[in-house]
Order: structure tokens, then sequence, then C-alpha cells
């Protein structure tokens, strides 16, 4: 089967290495790729992912059989919807059930009718009344943008001030059309983490645990980034926490088609494992990335066999396997990232770090140039994932393999998973 895969990052790098293992994978059209998947896969750089029509057209032109939607934006956009039109299966839910991500509200009021542990908030699209509810409801509070805002629309307020300033500049335009929404929330503690689930919208089935790295710098100080490392299954989610993680997935699977919603794809939930148990900080429906560089190297089923009954309505017959080790994968990102950074400087070391047992490169942002050269184009450059009979084997071995990598400007974090070896106590403060 031939496979159209949208994207461009480390996540549809892993995407497209596990289903050209696939012994039933065709020729996989990459739109539009990078220089990871140029290597085992074709890239189309000019199809435009956000125009639910030309992907159509090329997947029908192409003969695609499984379009498999690795960002947010085109879910929303309705990509998915206009490729099932059209007749050709695809891996991503329809832009109504992708609303759990576009629209904060949505989610919010699906969790509330149907007692799914989350936040308390309200919801405004007056900036009068949304500083007004701050008069009353304090610091430390969180300030989101209803919309999607590339990972940028949430302002945990530590403050009354930054609240105010907050909700100011969400309704001043700083995000665009997702700040006239804004969603203010009770602020919760806890360690944060992620369960990814695939689901046709009747049958769950739980993928792993995963915690990424979203701070820049060590000690998850500075700027909030994409993700600079992430590792899998979480080692201090104690099993009750993962049965109610579980069980909240399954809840919401079923709110959605309770309200005539269906979602075929993947569905990942972001937890706070509070001292009242895990609450839901946000839907992504999609993978996550760089989760994905963590959770597919596991994946011992067959990708392509999963994502086709997914999108066939048949996951009940699937049944998944998974690899015991652990998986660590650190972010190599170009010096100044998530702020200004160059681009173009050449990439050496990679084919070593692969001959290590266990080890696989992700391309994040990444192209070859005309002489064949591997040169950076992102901020996120880099995933090196490692697996280990032991979380600690993992770690090692992935920043072992970092150590072989180089160019100009090469930035990574070296305490990825350093706070899960330390076990809960190191979230308590
Ligand atoms: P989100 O994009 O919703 O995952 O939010 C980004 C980050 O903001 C999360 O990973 C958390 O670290 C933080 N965050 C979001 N919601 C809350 C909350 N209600 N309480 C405390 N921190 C939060
Ligand atoms: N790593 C978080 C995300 O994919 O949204």
């Amino acid at each position: 089967m031939d496979i159209l895969v949208l994207g461009g990052g480390g996540r549809e790098h892993a995407l497209v290495v596990s289903l050209a293992a696939s012994p039933h994978a065709g020729t996989i059209y990459v739109a539009p790729g990078n220089g990871g998947t140029a290597a085992i896969a074709q890239n189309v750089p000019d199809l435009d992912i956000l125009d639910s029509n030309a992907v159509a057209n090329f997947a029908l032109r192409n003969h695609v059989g499984l379009v498999v939607i690795g960002p947010e934006a085109p879910l929303v956009a309705g990509v998915a919807d206009a490729v099932r039109q059209a007749g050709i299966l695809v891996y991503g839910p329809n832009a109504q059930a992708a609303q759990l991500e576009g629209s904060k509200t949505f989610a919010k009021e699906l969790m509330q009718r149907y007692r799914i542990p989350t936040a308390a908030y309200a919801s405004f699209t007056d900036r009068d009344a949304a500083l007004n509810y701050l008069t009353t409801h304090h610091a430390p509070i969180v300030v989101k943008a209803d919309g999607l805002a590339a990972g940028k629309g949430v302002i945990v307020a530590m403050r009354d001030d930054e609240a105010q300033a907050a909700v100011k500049s969400c309704f001043g335009g700083k995000f665009g059309q997702a700040g006239s929404r804004v969603v203010i929330e009770e602020y919760l503690t806890g360690p944060e983490c992620s369960l990814l689930v695939f689901t046709d919208g009747r049958t769950v089935l739980p993928m792993a645990t995963a915690q990424d790295h979203k701070r820049a710098g060590e000690g998850d100080t500075g700027p909030n980034t994409g993700g600079m490392g992430v590792y899998s299954p979480v080692p201090i989610v104690t099993d009750e926490e993962y049965q109610q993680m579980v069980e909240a997935m399954q809840t919401t699977v079923r709110a959605l088609t309770a309200e005539g919603i269906r979602y075929q794809g993947t569905l990942y939930g972001g937890f706070m494992l509070t001292p009242q148990g895990p609450k839901v900080l946000e839907f992504n429906v999609r993978f996550g990335d760089p989760e994905t560089q963590v959770i597919l190297p596991r994946l011992q089923t067959d990708l392509l066999e999963v994502m086709v009954a997914t999108a066939q309505m048949r996951l009940s017959e699937v049944t998944l396997t998974w690899s015991p080790k652990w998986a660590v994968s650190v972010v190599l990102a170009s010096g100044g990232y998530p702020g200004s950074y160059k681009k173009g400087k050449v990439i050496t070391g990679i084919k070593q770090a692969e001959l290590l047992d266990d080890v696989t490169v992700y391309h994040a942002g990444t192209k070859l140039d005309e002489d064949g050269r591997l040169l950076t184009d992102g901020g996120r450059v880099l995933d090196v994932t490692a697996l280990g009979d032991s979380f600690e084997e993992a770690r090692k071995r992935a920043y072992l393999a970092s150590a072989m990598i180089d160019f100009e400007g090469k930035y990574q974090r070296n305490d990825i998973g350093e706070r899960a070896l330390r076990g809960r106590s190191a979230w308590e403060v």
C-alpha cells in the first residue's frame, strides 16, 4: 500500500521509519519531509498540507491507500474530512473531533459534561469579564488562548498582574484569532505525564506514558520549546494513576461518540499527576513530538496494520505488543533556539552513533544539499533515541550517541530524565 505522511519533523521521521518497516508498505510520500525522510521515502516539498483539496487530489493521483496526518493544523483545517470524502483511508480525526485540541473551551466543556478530571475553569470572549474574574480568582492561575497557538498560548501566572497582562495580550491579538476566546484555569501541581492512545471511536488501545521536557534550560528553566527531550514509559507513575489516565481517555472517546463525533487516530492526553489523582491539562489530536520518537521504537506490532485498522474501525481486532525496554530521547538543537538561530550547518557523526546498539537518530530539522551533505534546517535538529534494559541504561546510551554527533552551535539539555531517576520525591517542592 502506498502511503502519504503529512509533516516534516522528528515525529514524521519516526512515523515513516515505523511505516517503512511494514511488509505491506509500498512507496511512502512525505510532505514536506526532511533530510531523514528523504533517505527512506519520497519527499513532496511543494504540497500545501493545509489545503484539503490539494492533499486529496495528490492522494488520488498517486493511488495512495492511506494518508497519515502528523501535525494538528491540517486536522483542525479538515484535511482528514476531505481525504475520507475522496474514499481514501486516513489516520487522523476529522475537523469536529480535532476541536479537542483546536478549542480549549470545547475540550473543557466536554470534560465537565462527562466528569473527566481536569482543572476548574471559566471561558471568556470578553476582555473586561475576564479581568473582572481575576479580581476574585487569584494567582497562581493559568491563562490560555482558546485556539491553536503553536504551543505558546499558555501563561502560567504566578502573580495577579501577570495574569491580567496575559488576558490583555490574548485579547490584544498576541495569538491572533486563537486568543479571541480565553480560558482561565485553576493552577495544578505535580509531575506531568502524557498518555497516548490509538482509537477508532470504539476501541481504545493505550500506547505508553511519556514525559517531555518543554523548557530550553537545565532544571526546567528558560523559555518553552517544542520539547528538548523525552522518555517512555514514565517510571514514577503508579499503577493506580496509570489506570485512572486510561479511564480518562476511554471516557473522552465515549463522550465524543455520545456527542455524535467519531474519533479515529491518536489521542494524546497531557496529564498532571496531582495529589487528587491525574487531571487532564490538554488534549492533542495527534502523536506528540518528541513523544513519538520514544513510543514507536518500542512498538513491536506493525504500525501500518494498526493505522489501517483504525481507519477501517477494526481496532478491536488488533493487539499491541511492546518492547519491555525503556526509551530516552535527547534533542539536539541549534544554538539560540527557541529564539533565533542559524541554519545550514553541516552535521556529522549520525552513522557512527547509529552503530551503537538500540540507537536511532530521528531528523527533526535537517535537509540534504545538492552535494548530498546533511545540513541543519531548524531549531530542533535531531532526536537521538536509545533503548535500554533499564531507564539508566537507555539514558546513558542516548547521551553517548548524542556526544558522537556534531554541528556548529549544537545545544542539548544534559538532564533529560534526571529527575525521574531521583524518583517521585524530586517533584516535591
Ligand atoms: P498545555 O499547552 O495546555 O499543555 O500547557 C503547557 C504547559 O503549561 C503544561 O505542560 C503545564 O506545564 C502548564 N500548565 C497548563 N495548564 C496548567 C494548570 N492548570 N496548572 C499548572 N500548570 C499548567
Ligand atoms: N510534546 C508535546 C506535543 O507534541 O504537543
